[in-house]
């Protein structure tokens, strides 16, 4: 059988660039092509040794570009397509949320109709060499809004989203679920939780806890610290998505959690209490000192948490490294990184 053709979008992002790793690792004989448009986001040494060893191909573009993305799609017929193509930062959506419609929706829609075109014989028919398509969208728990001190979202949850993040990834979502009910796109979604690991951008909440910590400089912390996340492995999380990719049935969404859930301050406390028995301050002091809590983000959403039991009792599928280990590990990465003063 030909090896399957794979469209990454956003591939040189934090989480697209684990899952071309991941894949590629898991599926050597796949194709893998990796669209971009080379946002600030992007990272080209993430994958460069693959892309350099001509194990991924990368093509920079913008997914909302029409014609391009058509073009691509005539030239290299993928039969998988994930996108993890997003602006996907939420304070940057408060402060310009333009470029997350014109990403997040048109982008979407314009990989969506380009499928179509690419795979479709006519509505609800797929070509022949195309049977076996799929449009996978990464989606967020963002989408579902915010949660009070109990309960979890799941697949049945209501779409709430708040910020113009949110909001731009759940109108992506229902684009998503109208080309599968319209026109019988092969499609899966998926919710996953906050992501954590090695080279994440330097805005995240990790790394700039580490990079603060290290320079002996204050670590912002919004509001009181209180908002709960839970924290998914991104190893995990790619693992996940090879999971529901080969089993999941199509039209169906998934929702990925790690199992960890945590307020901001108290992973905050727990990493640099990590910090201070991997690389003490030289003063001798806890670094938790650094701590300073900033004016809260605007409409900052309280608590998300996953109710993850269909990913596991339909695909068995859990998550495997432990929250502890996989701290350490990320930990140690940066350490690693803003010690060489290299770049994450
Ligand atoms: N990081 C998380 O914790 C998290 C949690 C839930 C969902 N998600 C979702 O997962 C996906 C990946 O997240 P991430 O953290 O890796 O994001 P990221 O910001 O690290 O990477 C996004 C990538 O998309 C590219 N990109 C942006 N606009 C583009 C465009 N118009 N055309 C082509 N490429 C474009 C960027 O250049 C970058 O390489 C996103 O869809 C995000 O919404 C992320």
């Amino acid at each position: 059988m030909k090896a399957k053709t794979y469209f990454i979008t956003g591939g040189l992002g934090f989480i697209g660039a684990h899952f071309v790793h991941y894949l590629h690792q898991h599926e050597p004989e796949a194709k893998i092509v990796v669209l971009d448009k080379v946002t600030y986001a992007a990272k080209p040494e993430r994958i460069a040794d693959l892309v350099t060893q001509g194990k991924a191909i990368l093509e920079e573009v913008d997914i909302a570009d029409e014609k391009k993305i058509d073009a691509l799609f005539q030239h290299h017929q993928p039969h998988v397509v994930l996108n993890f193509a997003a602006e996907s930062h939420v304070d940057n959506s408060i402060a310009g949320p333009a470029v997350f419609l014109e990403t997040n929706v048109k982008g979407t829609f314009t990989l969506l109709a380009a499928a179509r075109k690419l795979w479709m014989e006519e509505s609800n028919s797929l070509k022949e060499e195309f049977k076996s398509a799929c449009f996978y969208q990464i989606s967020t728990d963002e989408v579902f809004g915010s949660l009070g001190k109990e309960g979890a979202f799941n697949e049945k949850s209501n779409y709430a989203p708040n910020s113009p993040y949110s909001a731009s990834k759940a109108a992506a979502d229902h684009w998503v679920r109208s080309f599968h009910h319209t026109y019988g796109l092969p499609t899966l979604v998926s919710y996953c939780s906050n992501n954590f690991g090695p080279h994440q951008h330097n805005e995240k909440l990790l790394p700039t806890i580490v990079r603060n910590a290290l320079a002996g400089k204050s670590i912002p912390i919004y509001g009181s610290g209180e908002n709960v996340r839970d924290w998914l492995f991104v190893e995990d999380h790619c693992a996940a998505i090879v999971r529901i990719l080969a089993k999941g049935k199509r039209g169906e969404t998934y929702a990925i959690g790690g199992n960890n859930e945590s307020s901001n301050i108290a992973l905050c406390r727990k990493l640099l209490s990590l910090l201070d028995t991997i690389s003490p301050r030289q003063d001798g002091g806890a670094y938790e000192s650094q701590i300073d809590f900033v004016p809260d983000r605007l409409g900052h959403d309280y608590r998300y948490a996953i109710d993850a039991t269909k990913i596991k009792t339909e695909l068995g599928w859990e998550p495997k490294v432990s929250f502890e280990k996989a701290l350490e590990l990320t930990l140690r990465h940066y350490l690693e990184v803003y010690l060489s003063d290299d770049n994450a």
